[in-house]
């Protein structure tokens, strides 16, 4: 992989270990030709992905958080329109995963695609394009602990519901009474908005589209990743009326990303007018970096 750090496997396995987590319906089509059942044979995350787990768990700290923002939230390294960073991306190349057929490219046209056959709006489709955008983080030289992975709040307990949760103890912000209890430094129903999530992609480009995308592709952008919200039922009692709107977004937004997967690569150069066309209509045409 072209990042700094290759020791946790590849950028794709967590999200391979999310069809493991979370299979495909028996009633949707299932990703990569497979049978939803492939996705069951196993009970046990493999080895690298328990490692990703542990690092992403011990490292993610309050500290740490506040400081991935100062750094990457300056948006300073590079000016680039929405098409441009989706090529860059794209050289994220994955040298240790001989079995991900599909380009970070792909996988975002796939998602975008299944949203446009079922009819959703122009805002929608465009939040499917870029919701992964994020990723190029790792090409900043960012390790892919503070990239991917299911993200979840920091400055409050750690949810039982957080796979792993046993790295956790690792975690130094565990012992610290400020941050331990179940509100932390918090209130009641305070709003995720004042929440701070563990640092990866998902808030990254939140960050990057903030000017440019309905309230409802913001939530679906920087809560993909929050499966102990969307998909565990964790952290409700820090919801806001606004963010009990979002969640259905959120979980409306899911099934494209875990299942849209298919071993049928779209053409790219053939769908590229269309999108460029719907970046325009949101986007301006350089977006800081
Ligand atoms: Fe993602
Ligand atoms: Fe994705």
């Amino acid at each position: 992989m072209n990042s700094a750090d290759n020791s946790s496997g590849s950028l794709d396995d967590w999200e391979d270990d999310l069809l493991r987590r979370y299979p495909c319906p028996q009633d949707r089509q299932p990703p990569n030709g497979k049978q939803a059942d492939e996705f069951r044979s196993y009970d046990e995350a493999p080895e690298h992905v328990r490692e990703f787990y542990r690092l992403n768990h011990q490292l993610q700290t309050v500290d740490v958080n506040r400081a991935k923002r100062d750094e990457f939230l300056k948006r300073d390294r590079r000016t680039m329109g929405i098409w441009e960073a989706m090529e860059f991306l794209n050289t994220l190349v994955d040298d240790s995963d001989p079995d991900t057929n599909l380009s970070q490219i792909q996988h975002l046209l796939q998602t975008a695609e299944a949203i446009r056959a079922d009819g959703h709006p122009r805002w929608f489709i465009l939040t499917g394009l870029v919701h992964d955008l994020g990723k190029i983080l790792c090409l900043f030289g960012e390790p892919q602990w503070c990239v991917t992975g299911d993200t979840f709040p920091v400055g409050c307990r750690f949810d039982a519901s957080i796979v792993y949760h046993e790295f956790f103890r690792e975690n130094p912000d565990s012992d610290n009474q400020e941050y331990n209890s179940l509100y932390g430094i918090y209130s009641p129903n305070c709003g995720l908005r004042n929440v701070m999530l563990s640092w990866g992609h998902d808030e990254y480009m939140y960050n990057v589209c903030q000017d440019y995308l309905p309230e409802p592709g913001l939530a679906m952008i920087r809560y993909h990743s929050f499966y102990p919200w969307h998909s565990e039922g964790a952290y409700h009692h820090l919801m806001d009326d606004h963010d009990h709107q979002m969640l259905d977004y959120v979980k409306l937004f899911n099934p494209y990303d875990l299942y849209s997967k298919s071993e049928d690569p779209p053409d790219v150069e053939a769908l590229r007018p269309y999108y460029e066309e719907l970046i325009g209509e949101f986007f301006p045409p350089q977006l800081a970096w």
